[in-house]
């Protein structure tokens, strides 16, 4: 893992922003608590992609299904045959590898030496490989070839590649061995599926309209690593919008154009941003592309746009019996409608943030961490301090404070120098600080400090509220 890496990951569990799940037991692999500051920081995104997605287009509803679903769901959705990892074991170390990502990782080291020719050709097999009917003969075959050493061990012994389903069983019931076998859900997606009808009628919505849910999802992820990246407890933001047969393609191309703006407008440097065309088309699937960011790891898919046609409909109306077409009555015709799905992972935004955010540089001869977040996504919107405890400065920085409560999440703060306090908000990407000082007692003003520019701005206090708005958007 790159250093950088490192240094986000170490100041999120200082800070508070994510942590090791039981970590005083150990720690469970794979599983992340969120603190006082990532909570925040995560819900901020749950609401503005909400805002953006549903509350920004009369066409979505959106929907909150249980995370248990009938296990036939996940036979009609494929996920029980095909929803696997080709995974490979190092004799050697005993470590587990996914046998795709090794190649990558070889295709990359490849590129850096700057072998481009080797590098093309073993990525044309690659896809070869992901596309073929015997996917784990084939990537054997390339790790073979290629000669490519375990990177824990260095050695060049392993198994056979296999394929590992990643989805987590449980019993309903109270007693394991009768109960029924039920799965977690590996994607909110199928909430929305098996529920098309439930929704759209009561929502009065017709073709084409969409829904829109954010929840969790669990994945057995063998290899589980890069923090907050891979977990097999995570969550996801997804839509699903329903279109008339034909017209797919159309609205794919407008929703990747929105989905890239929106990651954007959370204030993502463009640079690190770009579209992805998957290697490896699902049967199912007539367009799919990710978004990705240049995380300190390199470029990683952050979220999914994908045309699913209408297998996951016509497999669900297969596999319960019920009726999920659409009586269009303004052409009168009946159809499945087609799917374009937009699927964002909540977490991967979250440390797409915290990397995008995160900077160091100079204050008053000072080194100083930063996490330049958008106002709109910092955990804490403005910080509040009374320069002195004395003549009464404490009370008026909390008559600010409570003012401002209503508004955003803001935090009073007395205790230590001034510069440690700024120091503290830094690390939390707080983008305003108000200092009450004694000019405050005569003229009713207080001194805004900008994070970025460092400046400082003498504002009314009665205009904080509008002040901190105005310099919110953009
Ligand atoms: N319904 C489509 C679907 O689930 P996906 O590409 O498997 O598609 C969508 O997942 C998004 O969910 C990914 O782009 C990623 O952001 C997030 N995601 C998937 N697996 C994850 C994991 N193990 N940990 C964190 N996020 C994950």
């Amino acid at each position: 893992m790159s250093d950088l890496f490192d240094t986000i990951v170490s100041l999120c569990k200082q800070r508070g922003f994510i942590f090791q799940s039981s970590e005083i037991y150990g720690g469970q692999a794979a599983t992340y608590d969120y603190g006082p500051l990532g909570v925040e920081l995560k819900r901020n995104v749950k609401d503005l992609w909400w805002q953006e997605m549903v509350y920004g287009h009369g066409d979505v509803v959106g929907l909150d299904a249980a995370i248990m679903m009938h296990p036939k769901t996940w036979e009609a959705s494929g996920h029980t045959e095909a929803f696997n990892d080709p995974l490979i074991d190092d004799k050697a170390s005993n470590h587990r590898y996914r046998a795709d990502e090794l190649i990558e990782d070889h295709i990359r080291d490849l590129r850096q030496d700057g072998d481009m020719e080797q590098a093309e050709a073993v990525y044309e097999r690659l896809v070869a490989a992901l596309n073929s009917d015997d996917m784990a003969g084939n990537l054997y075959d390339i790790i073979q070839d290629e000669e490519i050493r375990a990177p824990r061990s260095g050695a060049f012994d392993w198994t056979p590649v296999r394929q590992f389903n990643l989805m987590f069983e449980t019993h309903v019931g109270p007693v394991a061995e009768t109960g029924d076998r039920i799965f977690l859900r590996p994607e909110t997606a199928q909430g929305i599926f098996v529920n098309f009808q439930n929704v759209r009628e009561p929502a009065r919505q017709h073709v084409p309209f969409g829904i829109a849910q954010i929840g969790k999802a669990f994945r057995n992820e063998i290899v589980a690593r890069q923090f907050v990246f891979r977990m097999r407890e995570f969550e996801q933001m997804e839509m699903q919008y329903f279109v008339k047969p034909g017209e797919q393609l159309d609205f794919f191309a407008e929703w990747r154009e929105k989905r890239m703006a929106w990651h954007k407008r959370l204030g993502v440097r463009p640079s690190k941003l770009r579209f992805h065309e998957h290697e490896q088309l699902s049967h199912y699937a007539d367009a799919a592309e990710d978004i990705q960011y240049e995380y300190p790891i390199g470029w990683k898919e952050v979220e999914g746009i994908h045309s699913r046609t209408d297998y996951d409909l016509k497999r669900h109306q297969e596999y319960s019996g019920k009726n999920m077409t659409y009586y269009d009555p303004f052409e009168q015709e009946k159809y499945i409608p087609y799917v374009v799905e937009t699927s964002v992972g909540l977490d991967r935004t979250v440390l797409m943030l915290l990397c995008d955010a995160y900077d160091e540089d100079e204050a008053n001869g000072n080194e100083r961490t930063v996490l330049r977040f958008h106002p709109e996504v910092a955990p804490i919107r403005a910080a509040i301090f009374p320069l002195s405890k004395k003549k009464g400065l404490p009370d008026i920085a909390h008559d600010i404070e409570a003012d401002l409560r209503p508004h955003f999440n803001v935090m009073y703060d007395e205790r230590g120098s001034m510069g440690k306090r700024y120091r503290r908000m830094d690390e939390a990407g707080t983008p305003f600080c108000i200092t009450v000082d004694f000019d405050t007692l005569d003229d009713q003003q207080v001194t805004v400090r900008d994070r970025d520019s460092m400046e400082q701005d003498r504002v009314a206090i009665d205009q904080l509220t509008a002040y901190i708005n105005d310099h919110s958007t953009g």
